[in-house]
């Protein structure tokens, strides 16, 4: 028997001991010794994070280095430029050295899946390799700063960045977020792996009314702290020393100019000590906000309001020597926001060693093509990423000796299986499910393949998705002919795997959309190769949860698998054919349709609840829909079947007591697989209404067949607290309600008291 004791303390993260003392003498005095030589222009440089490209070409941003008017790079991932620009910095009266930084949001060279997919695998050691490989690529290629974690929650899957994020549960992607600070920056800056972690976007980006991009948030302060803000305060716990800002205004005032967000809460309250970043170009983007009058005043309003560094602007440089001439801003608070930064490249050793991992003879194509465990660690996230929705009759695994028709537009595509986010990966080192497939089945012959359809029909979709540069191609042949291809293939097989979904494109920065079920081109192919009645698998590759009631009465099995990375097609091959038995779980509800978003499992109960016994009229409900998603969260299935039962071992919790919850988990199927046992809380009278159910502990165990193993939980008190109407964050004594299940509809409920002593 398996034994895991777990002790969880949901919500409350002891925080990651720097190694770096925030009050060391020595650097107090290089610090103040380094501000006092500096001019005010050399402080008011460090500030500024620029992207070469464009009108800014390379040559013109090395001038502006060696003129002092850069604290940062980003968006290159050239060594031999990266050196170019340090000898550069290393030029300025004061040498300071230059950060490094670029967007690594799954995998850097190595691929892994999106982080929606990411966060899917439910498991901290999957989710603790993507981001250690990411980190340990990105360093060996010279940088030193990422803008990752994302860590927004995501309740809207028209929003297109909800494939950047882990989700919908403020638990889950706390877990997630702290787990990335802890791999890619590490306990000491210094070291040469530690990439320093940006958390982003603060605040509330996931929020955005509609789902529609760098629209506004409006929320209750009791939900954002309770729910919202969780994620951010996590990732600062565990160390992270920068926060990227939100584009977004957040209560009325955008959050690059609030200083309720950046000074208030994140300063004073949380006592973040790092750096403050702007999005890009969010200075200037104050005033179509409207709360600055020009460039100038949307700089003082950014300074004010706790901002250090701006993302590619030229007004910190253009107005700060400007403003603080004139009294509008003083030299303290430029002081303020430049001991941030050069705190920072203290702390990471950047004033003892400038080219760190700095090498300009690196060959990058040679050193990552081959880099077998990367690849392989790629694999297995993405495997364990891929959650099967559907399976009838057991359709799935497929023997390998069966005649496999594969079809559809995503079903050999290197670039859409990176994903978003994914610049410095190679596509052409990407295997494609095709590829996967083919090297699985026992003969090539018994694998055949047809593009099937375009993604979609609409020629205007093309132009938006090509836009900057030409990687989703519209097949010129007509739709009859390309489907009567695909219809030929699936007649001669024995099971048909239909690879359908969004380019990557669509599940993007800018991508919102307001339907979100498949393409019509698609949705027709798929109806042409369900006619063939051949055993119909839908193979999903998408960025978001879609509304697909209809494929899932067409399919015989379902698997979403996101988008996977480098490794995809053999990740996809590996679970088709059952050498990976799926274990992944949603991290997002999936809705049976739009109308019903937003949707999240962990909403508050109203006064007239829908349930069996208290159907029809007055009650919460749509009378053209049903209340409950396609998909529940947590929701996936695994080739074998799993039994659980549990218990408490007490039914009362003393003021400093706990309760630890004992799961008792049973294969009772013929394969091996892995289970993840979900532990939800609600606490059922409080001061304010609570949700019905939270998640508050997960934990994998892999049992063999007819094996059984045990998985325990602590539950404390810390993990009850919440914010009462006062706005204290409080555990109120009286009855919790405990729920053990696979996924969140659970109703498997135990219940215990909270004493007041
Ligand atoms: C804008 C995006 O909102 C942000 O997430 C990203 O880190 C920056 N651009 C830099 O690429």
């Amino acid at each position: 028997m398996k034994k895991l004791v777990l002790f969880f303390m949901a919500m409350v993260f002891s925080g990651a001991l720097l190694a770096e003392s925030p009050n060391d003498p020595e650097k107090k005095a290089f610090i103040d010794d380094l501000l006092a030589k500096m001019s005010l222009k050399e402080k008011v440089g460090q500030l500024r994070l620029i992207s070469v490209g464009g009108d800014l070409t390379l040559d013109k941003a090395l001038e502006q280095i060696e003129a002092g008017e850069i604290g940062g790079i980003f968006n290159t991932v050239v060594e031999p430029d990266l050196t170019n620009m340090q000898d550069r910095a290393l030029k300025t009266p004061n040498k300071i050295p230059l950060l490094f930084g670029f967007d690594i949001i799954h995998g850097h060279r190595t691929v892994f899946p999106i982080n929606l997919g990411i966060a899917a695998t439910w498991d901290r050691n999957a989710i603790g390799k993507a981001a250690e490989v990411s980190a340990d690529e990105a360093t060996s290629d010279g940088l030193n700063i990422t803008w990752a974690p994302m860590v927004d929650i995501t309740r809207d899957p028209r929003w297109g960045r909800v494939s950047e994020g882990f989700g919908e549960d403020p638990y889950l992607t706390s877990e997630a977020g702290r787990i990335f600070v802890e791999k890619m920056q590490k306990q000491i800056l210094s070291d040469k792996k530690s990439l320093v972690t940006t958390v982003k976007h603060f605040a509330l980006y996931g929020a955005v009314e509609a789902g529609r991009e760098y629209n506004s948030a409006d929320m209750s302060e009791r939900k954002m702290f309770q729910e919202y803000l969780v994620p951010y305060k996590a990732a600062i716990d565990a160390g992270s020393k920068a926060v990227m800002v939100s584009l977004i205004s957040v209560n009325g005032i955008p959050a690059t100019g609030n200083h309720w967000l950046l000074t208030e809460v994140l300063r004073n309250q949380w006592h973040f000590d790092g750096v403050v970043i702007s999005d890009h170009g969010a200075i200037r983007e104050l005033i179509n906000h409207g709360v600055a009058s020009d460039a100038k005043d949307a700089v003082r309003v950014a300074i004010k309001a706790g901002i250090d560094v701006s993302m590619n602007d030229e007004y910190f440089l253009k107005f700060i020597p400007e403003l603080v001439n004139e009294g509008v801003l003083t030299e303290s608070e430029i002081n303020n926001a430049c001991r941030h930064v050069l705190e920072l490249k203290y702390d990471m050793g950047l004033f003892k060693d400038p080219y760190r991992n700095l090498d300009p003879k690196l060959d990058i194509d040679t050193m990552f093509a081959d880099n077998r465990l990367h690849r392989e660690e790629a694999r297995d996230v993405a495997r364990r990423s891929i959650v099967l929705l559907k399976n009838k009759n057991k359709v799935l695994p497929l023997a390998k000796n069966k005649k496999v028709a594969v079809i559809g537009p995503l079903a050999d595509s290197k670039r859409d299986i990176l994903g978003s986010w994914s610049g410095a990966g190679r596509s052409k080192l990407a295997v494609t499910p095709l590829e996967g497939i083919q090297k699985v089945a026992q003969k090539a012959d018994l694998i055949s393949y047809a593009f099937g359809a375009n993604l979609s029909e609409d020629q205007q979709l093309y132009k938006f998705l090509n836009l900057y540069e030409m990687t989703t191609k519209f097949d010129e042949r007509p739709a009859d002919k390309m489907i009567a291809e695909a219809v030929a293939k699936a007649k001669k097989a024995d099971v048909v795997v239909a690879f359908v979904g969004e380019a990557e494109g669509m599940a993007h920065e800018s991508s919102s959309r307001t339907d979100l079920s498949l393409q019509a081109s698609q949705k027709r192919l798929i109806k042409a190769l369900k006619a063939t009645r051949k055993p119909l698998v839908i193979v999903l590759m998408n960025g978001r949860p879609l509304t697909l009631t209809e494929e899932y009465q067409q399919a015989d099995a379902m698997l979403e698998t996101w988008f996977l990375g480098t490794e995809g097609g053999n990740a996809i091959a590996d679970v088709l054919y059952g050498d990976y038995n799926p274990s992944g779980k949603l991290p997002m509800t999936f809705p049976d349709n739009v109308g019903q978003i937003p949707i999240y499992y962990s909403h508050l109960n109203t006064g007239r609840p829908h349930g069996t016994e208290n159907m029809g009229k007055y009650t919460t409900s749509y009378f053209d829909s049903p209340n409950e998603p396609l998909f529940p969260f947590g929701f996936g299935l695994s080739y074998t079947n799993f039994t659980t039962n549990y218990s408490l071992s007490s039914n009362k919790m003393t003021k400093d007591g706990e309760i630890v919850v004992t799961v008792n988990v049973e294969n009772i199927g013929d394969r091996t697989g892995v289970h993840t046992v979900q532990l939800y809380l609600q606490d059922v009278t409080a001061s304010v209404s609570r949700p019905v159910k939270e998640l508050i502990g997960f934990e994998n165990i892999s049992l063999k067949p007819l094996e059984k193993g045990e998985v325990k939980f602590v539950i404390k008190p810390e993990m009850l607290k919440f914010w009462n109407d006062k706005m204290q964050y409080v555990a109120e004594p009286g009855q919790f309600n405990v729920f053990v299940g696979s996924d969140s509809t659970t109703e498997d409920k135990q219940t215990f008291t909270l004493l007041d002593k």
